[in-house]
């Protein structure tokens, strides 16, 4: 059956991934965006920043994705006050404004919800963020669950997918034989794009409530990511020299552990949680195709300057 969605921030790597599987499986979906509607007059603009009285009116749904943020954790750190306006106060204004338009709410929020002391994090467990993304992560969790209305938090691990940077750099730079320096210290557990638009997509369309988690059955650190990428595409070893986070940067906090208990995504989605290597062997063929279409760019660049 066909129903209707609304995706707040569908130009977002998880939201845009989601829009596209809906629109493919017939659904109706709406998006609104940040950037880009003065170009494309049909795309809903809406800017978090920006009070209520001056966002668009919002269709009705059958569930609503709230993918909007500021999702990279040092601009959190650095403004709190900036990204709490907008991962806070306006996400839950949001929720109230959406009150009675909309089936289902799904808030997508995260591990660092947990301090990351212990691994497999229970859905039920308290929170106890070390994060100012955490924290705000854990704010919203809290605002949407005492509101009167359908929720769903989904909490997610890594997501991991064939454009994420670093690997791309990585990828580029050892196939040039440059030395790269991933953190020995710092772990991920890293999980697929389309297992977290196939989660999400299940969640919204039988309208489950509560919380949900998808994580890797296991952590994995960013050396040994590097390394397994090194193997997997006949790469240098020995240009891989890990090196300890805090000789390059402080972080705000380095969790021992990120993943968490995924039992009832399992049991009642009926999805397989990966391993940190298959996630990333998933992803090799897109980052191949990447990588091969960027040469060819460059081929074609530097023909045409000679
Ligand atoms: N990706 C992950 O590994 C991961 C893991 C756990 C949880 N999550 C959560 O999942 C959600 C989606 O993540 P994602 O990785 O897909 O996000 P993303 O690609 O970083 O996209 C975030 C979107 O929010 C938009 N945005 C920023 N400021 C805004 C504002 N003031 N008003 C409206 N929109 C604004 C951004 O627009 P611009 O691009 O134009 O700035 C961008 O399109 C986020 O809540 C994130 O915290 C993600």
């Amino acid at each position: 059956m066909k129903q209707r969605f609304l995706i707040v921030g569908a130009e977002s790597l998880i939201g845009s991934a989601l829009r596209d599987h809906w629109r493919q499986s017939g659904h109706e979906v709406t998006g609104t965006y940040l950037e880009g509607a003065e170009k494309a007059p049909h795309r809903l603009r809406l800017d978090l920043r920006e009070p209520p009285q001056h966002w668009p009116s919002l269709p009705d749904s059958d569930a609503t994705i709230l993918c909007s943020g500021i999702t990279n954790l040092d601009a959190c750190r650095r403004e709190p006050a900036a990204s709490q306006l907008v991962n806070v106060t306006r996400i839950l204004d949001l929720i109230r404004c959406l009150h009675g338009r909309t089936g289902l709410l799904l808030f997508l929020s995260s591990n660092l919800v947990f301090d990351g002391s212990r691994p497999h994090r229970q859905a039920t467990d308290p929170v106890c963020p070390q994060t100012e993304y955490g924290r705000q992560k854990a704010a919203v969790e809290s605002g949407l669950s005492q509101q009167a209305v359908l929720w769903a938090i989904v909490r997610l691990t890594k997501v991991m997918h064939s454009r994420f940077a670093l690997l791309q750099q990585w990828h580029a730079s050892l196939r040039a034989r440059r030395p790269i320096r991933p953190f020995s210290d710092f772990v991920c557990a890293p999980i697929p794009l389309n297992l977290v638009v196939n989660g999400l997509a299940r969640v919204a369309e039988r309208q489950q409530t509560g919380i949900w988690q998808l994580s890797a059955s296991r952590d994995i650190t960013y050396a040994d990511m590097t390394r397994h990428m090194a193997t997997a595409f006949h790469l240098d070893d020995p240009l891989i020299q890990p090196v300890e986070s805090r000789f390059v940067y402080q972080a705000e906090h380095v969790p021992l552990h990120t993943t968490l208990d995924p039992t009832r995504a399992v049991q009642e989605l009926g999805l397989m949680m990966p391993t940190p290597e298959e996630t990333l062997a998933s992803v090799y063929p897109g980052l191949l195709s990447e990588s091969q279409s960027h040469d060819a760019e460059c081929d074609r660049t530097s023909d045409s300057t000679h």
